[in-house]
Formats: structure tokens, C-alpha cells, sequence
């Protein structure tokens, strides 16, 4: 029989899972430009949690605050709270480092470094370079399966990472940020400047990679929303309009704005 003490704890345990990163009133300014308004959500733990709107309603902005990657712009005024594992991201003495390997982040366009393959992903690793060889080449191994390249690219690794396709190149910094074992994966738009096939390779991906890895990923595009995203945050003019389980936003949205965008592909929030 489990104890009062141990059912708490379960409870406990459950709610710190189901809300991974928890955001509450959540306020980003550029100078007097006010971009996100009292943003308040929850992403959920091993899933593809995917925020979509129009262009310039502030989608980056949010995934930048959450590991601070914004921090050094001068005119940044943030306030509100994103408790990550109920521990506070936005105090003033957050180590941003520690915070970054714990939250990686994959960009728009794939940004490799003019190194080999495998230089670039050991590159995030703190002091790799006191690792004997036979630990470097299992880490490159390990983290290039994860990313599903490894096939590709195991008999040339020590080649310039520029020599790959740019959809390679895209998995490259997905292996490059694994590596460094984060517990978050933010993706902004990683497939928009890829073709249909490494799109749909990165997708796949991501639907893997979510048993072991919180995805917090931001698109354009609403078919691939619909594809792969379990929760959906719809973000227009800096506010947070509907969110929800992907299913039930694609069937019954409670607010118009939303099923005019997720249906007709256009805003009139
Ligand atoms: N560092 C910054 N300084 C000033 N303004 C900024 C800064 N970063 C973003 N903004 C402004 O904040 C607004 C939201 O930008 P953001 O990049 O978050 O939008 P988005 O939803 O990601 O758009 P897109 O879909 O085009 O990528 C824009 O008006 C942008 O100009
Ligand atoms: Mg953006």
C-alpha cells in the first residue's frame, strides 16, 4: 500500500512533469515597444510543444527569453516568471551557461563551423579536448545516430562540415546541441530553409527525439504543425490567444482568430 507521503510526492512529481516550463505573466520590451503581453502557459515535458503565428507577433521572442539568449540586447525590459522544473529562469543571477547546456537552442538557418564534422560536435562540450580519442569518437557516434546522420556521414568525419547539404548541415547542429545532453530543445523554424525531403527527415527526428527530450518548437508552417505538434500555442500581436491539445485546436478551437489561421492560413486578431 502506498503511503499519504508517497501519493503527495507522486502528485508532486506528476505536475512538476506535466508543466515542464511553466510561464506566467510574462511581459518582453524592446524600448517602449511592448512585444509580449502577459504571457501565460505551460509547455508540457516529452512532447513537441509547437507555437505558431503570424510574422512578427514575437514567437522568437519567447523562445529567446526562455534561455535567455536575448539577454545582452540593451534595450531588453522583461518581466513576469518562467519557472523551469519550478526553478526561476528570469533572476537576476541565473548562471546563463549552466542554463544554456540545460535548454539548447536550433536556429533558422543551420550554423555550422568552418571545422570537420566531427570538431563540430564535440564543439559544446566543456573540456573535451582532455577526452581520450575512443571517448570522443563515441560521443560523435552517439550523438550523430541521435540525430539520424550518422549513416551518412560516418566514413567522412573528419571532412569540413561545410561540405554537407544544408539539410545535413541542419541535423549537424542538432547532433552539436545533443551532445551537450540539454533537457529542452528550442527550434526556431529549423525546416524553413530546407527541402521537402530533409524536412520531412527533421520532422521524423523530432518525433523520436520527444521520448527523451522536451521540444519547444516555433513554425510557420501550419501543416507541419499539424503534422508533428502535440501542443499548440497560437501567438498573434504578442498575446497568447488559444492554446491546447493539437487535436482539439484543429478540430474545435474555442476562438475564431484561431480557426481563421490555423484554417485560412490569415490573421484577424
Ligand atoms: N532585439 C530586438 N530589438 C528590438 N526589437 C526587436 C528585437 N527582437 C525582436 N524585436 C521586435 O519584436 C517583434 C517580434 O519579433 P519576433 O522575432 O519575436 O517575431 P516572430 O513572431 O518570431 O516573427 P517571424 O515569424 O517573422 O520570425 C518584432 O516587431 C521585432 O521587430
Ligand atoms: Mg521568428
Amino acid at each position: 500500500m502506498e503511503t499519504a507521503q508517497k501519493i503527495i510526492e507522486n502528485i508532486s512529481e506528476n505536475k512538476i512533469h506535466q508543466h515542464y516550463i511553466s510561464i506566467s505573466n510574462l511581459n518582453v520590451s524592446f524600448g517602449s515597444q511592448h512585444i509580449l503581453k502577459n504571457i501565460s502557459l505551460n509547455f508540457q515535458k516529452n512532447k513537441v510543444n509547437c507555437i505558431v503565428g503570424p510574422s512578427g507577433g514575437g514567437k522568437s521572442t519567447l523562445l529567446r527569453s526562455i534561455n535567455r539568449i536575448n539577454n545582452d540586447d540593451y534595450n531588453l525590459i522583461i518581466n513576469g516568471s518562467i519557472l523551469f522544473n519550478n526553478e526561476e529562469i528570469l533572476i537576476k543571477n541565473k548562471d546563463l551557461t549552466k542554463l544554456r547546456k540545460e535548454i539548447g537552442m536550433v536556429f533558422q538557418s543551420p550554423c555550422v563551423f568552418p571545422k570537420s564534422i566531427k570538431e563540430n560536435v564535440l564543439f559544446g562540450i566543456e573540456n573535451h579536448s582532455k577526452l581520450s580519442q575512443a571517448e570522443k569518437d563515441s560521443i560523435v557516434e552517439e550523438n550523430l545516430k541521435a540525430a539520424s546522420l550518422w549513416d551518412e556521414v560516418s566514413t567522412r568525419l573528419n571532412e569540413s562540415a561545410k561540405s554537407l547539404s544544408i539539410g545535413q548541415q541542419q541535423r549537424l547542429c542538432i547532433a552539436r546541441t545533443l551532445a551537450v545532453k540539454p533537457k529542452i530543445l528550442l527550434m526556431d523554424e529549423p525546416t524553413s530553409s530546407l527541402d521537402p525531403i530533409s524536412t520531412e527527415a527533421i520532422e521524423v527526428l523530432m518525433n523520436r527525439l520527444k521520448a527523451e527530450y522536451t521540444i519547444i518548437l516555433v513554425t510557420h508552417n501550419i501543416s507541419q504543425a499539424k503534422r508533428i505538434a502535440d501542443e499548440l500555442y497560437f501567438i498573434c500581436e504578442g498575446e497568447l490567444i488559444e492554446s491546447g491539445s493539437k487535436d482539439v485546436l484543429f478540430s474545435n478551437p474555442k476562438k475564431e482568430q484561431t480557426r481563421t489561421y490555423l484554417f485560412n492560413g490569415t490573421c484577424n486578431c
